[in-house]
């Protein structure tokens, strides 16, 4: 049975995700709160996966609020270096200079010696529920890493990674283009499709 929503909680304090994430709820009557909103903690992401990170920022959230509670965690995990940088995305870049960090991850691919250059971006959402039950959704884009960086929209590592079926970076798609093969399009659509 699907829960009922009337207020959710999103476990960020990234205005611009809570943006995104109200205007896709728009249509379903849920009033949509956030973090930064209400002054709530930023919750350590200290989970060895996406899941564990993802599942422990709405548990502790939905406890402290008593309010259904969306959290999302995602990264790029590159074959060749173990799955690397995986949970680690964010901080792998130095001082979050995503451009500095891009270097960093062509060099390293290029040091390995692997001819490997197979990558997958993953999200993972948590949805905690004040019963104590988490319900999970997941979505993953495989691709490969380019040789070198290209295209000027999106973030992160948009920039060197190319989905399987295109020839052209994630930063040379329009936002509505990537959001439908992307890993998070993918698990927002199992999120609202199940939940709402
Ligand atoms: P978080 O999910 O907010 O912890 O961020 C994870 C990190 O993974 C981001 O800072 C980006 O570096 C990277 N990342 C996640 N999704 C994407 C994407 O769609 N494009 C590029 N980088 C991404």
């Amino acid at each position: 049975m699907k829960p009922v929503i009337t207020k959710l909680l999103i476990a960020s304090h990234n205005l611009g995700k809570v943006k995104e994430i109200r205007d896709m709820l728009a249509p379903y009557n849920v009033e949509v709160v956030s973090a930064e909103e209400l002054k709530m903690p930023d919750v350590p992401e200290t989970g060895k996966t996406f899941e564990e990170n993802a599942r422990l920022k709405a548990e502790t959230l939905c406890k402290m609020s008593g309010f259904f509670c969306l959290a999302d965690d995602s990264g790029l995990c590159v074959n060749c270096l173990g799955g690397r940088p995986g949970v680690l995305s964010a901080r792998y870049a130095p001082d979050r200079d995503f451009d500095k960090g891009m270097d960093l991850l062509l060099e390293e691919i290029k040091n390995s010696g692997s001819v490997d250059r197979s990558a997958y971006f993953a999200c993972v959402l948590a949805l905690a529920n004040p019963n104590g039950k988490t319900l999970i959704f997941e979505g993953r884009v495989d691709g490969h890493i380019a040789d070198k960086k290209s295209g000027k929209k999106g973030f992160g590592y948009d920039p060197i990674f190319v989905p399987d079926g295109f020839d052209k970076t994630f930063a040379n798609f329009s936002e509505e283009e990537k959001n439908k093969i992307s890993h998070r399009g993918k698990a927002f659509l199992k999120f609202i499709t199940e939940v709402f």
